[in-house]
């Protein structure tokens, strides 16, 4: 979510709000049952959609000054559990592949109410090792999850890594095949949601929220700038930027800054990959999502940096050698984009889910890496949570109300 100037935001009030007359309007309606999502990335748009289609408020109202801008924008749309996981943190393995178990389904719910796909891809993860440490890695990585009973994972040699993905390089010495962590193109996926939110009568409101208001028991709404907007539910879904929002969630969430880049095969280059693509070079994670349009995402770097807007040439340096190791084609790739942004990341790596400090608040962030991996979970979790349930089991690691800090 970028920060507009005030000028900006105000057209942005004025525009967004348009249907219903402006935000005192709005405000002045009956704000019971009214559920304000704070924060229309991945995760703040798949909650109101969902929250929308449940009808577990009469209204539902999605807040953001420039929607779709922030994290989702610039991730690489791996929903990759396995692949992403690390030793001993089992309940995030556990949260990412209960996700991604329901990607194929919410994918199809998505795109049935907007009209237009999402971009899942189901090509399938291939993880490659380009020195003899990374070998036994992977060999390490292979026994770990087939004793853990995930299904379908396989050692290749580097000849059979070539053989299913002609696109490596001959530097490759092994690999591993993860058929079940996929990918998504976030920025289909965005289209497609706000879609879908708008068929099922979400209304986005183009506006800065400043502060979750309450009355010391209970929440009342939400101050934007240029007025307040009346809501007896709150979603914080605002990412990095989450932390900023209430005094309950105040250091509960840094940005992470990632870096990634955009390239696309021309007419005279090697065909691109159709798998999604991982390996490291010299401890550096590197990872490659094929896009349509012989795109690819190449990503990501990943620094303690606060907000800091900017793409260093060392991280765009970095990617590019190191994704040239695995996939020797690329140099003659054009180069189409560079982009930075900001993981929310909470201090045990694992989102803030539900209830949180006074009636009515509740957190939808925290999700680090896995933003849009755990989209589909975490809108089934906030569903549950809208409608008086409990979180469901697989999600009950990630209940907001546990406590964190970022220090
Ligand atoms: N999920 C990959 C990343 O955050 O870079």
């Amino acid at each position: 979510m970028s920060r507009p100037t005030q000028n900006e935001t105000k057209a942005a009030v004025a525009e967004g709000l348009a249907p219903h007359g402006g935000i005192q309007q709005l405000s002045a309606a009956a704000a019971r049952d009214r559920l304000v999502v704070v924060g229309a990335g991945a995760v703040g748009a798949a909650v109101a959609w969902a929250a929308a289609r449940e009808k577990v408020a009469g209204e539902v109202v999605l807040v953001d000054p420039d929607p779709g801008s922030g994290a989702s924008r610039v991730a690489g749309g791996m929903l990759g559990p396995v692949t992403e996981a690390w030793a001993g943190e089992p309940e995030i393995l556990d949260l990412g592949s209960a996700s991604v178990a329901r990607w194929p389904a919410f994918a199809e719910a998505v795109a049935a109410d907007a009209g237009r796909p999402v971009g899942l891809r189901t090509e399938g993860m291939l993880q490659v090792a380009l020195d003899s440490a990374d070998v036994a890695s992977l060999e390490r990585m292979a026994k770990h999850f087939q004793d853990r009973g995930h299904h379908g994972i396989e050692l290749l040699t580097g000849a059979e890594a070539r053989r299913r993905e002609p696109a490596l390089g001959p530097s490759v010495r092994a690999g591993l095949s993860v058929p079940g962590d996929l990918a998504v193109d976030p920025r289909t996926l965005l289209v497609a949601l706000a879609a879908a939110g708008a068929a099922r009568g979400v209304v986005t409101c183009r506006a800065r929220v400043t502060r979750v208001v309450d009355d010391g028991e209970r929440v009342t709404g939400v101050e934007v700038e240029g007025g307040q907007l009346a809501a007896d539910r709150v979603v914080v879904a605002a990412g990095a930027w989450s932390s900023a929002l209430h005094p309950v969630l105040a250091d509960r969430v840094r940005p992470v800054k990632g870096e990634i880049i955009r390239i696309r095969a021309r007419r005279s280059s090697p065909p691109p990959p159709v798998h999604t693509l991982r390996t490291a070079v010299e401890g550096r994670p590197v990872y490659v999502i094929p896009r349509t349009g012989g795109r690819l995402a190449v990503g990501a770097t990943q620094y303690e940096a606060g907000f800091d807007p900017d793409v260093l040439v060392g991280g765009v340096r970095n990617l590019l050698a190191d994704v040239e190791k695995a996939l020797p084609g690329i140099g003659d790739y054009a180069l189409e984009e560079t982009a930075a942004s900001f993981r929310p990341c909470t201090e045990d790596n694992t989102p803030l889910l539900g209830p949180v400090g006074p009636e009515g608040l509740f957190a939808s962030t925290g999700h680090g890496r896995n933003g849009i991996l755990l989209t589909p979970l975490t809108a089934e979790a906030l569903t549950a949570v809208l409608r008086g349930e409990g979180l469901p089991g697989v999600a009950e690691p990630a209940a907001a109300a546990r406590a964190t800090a970022c220090v």
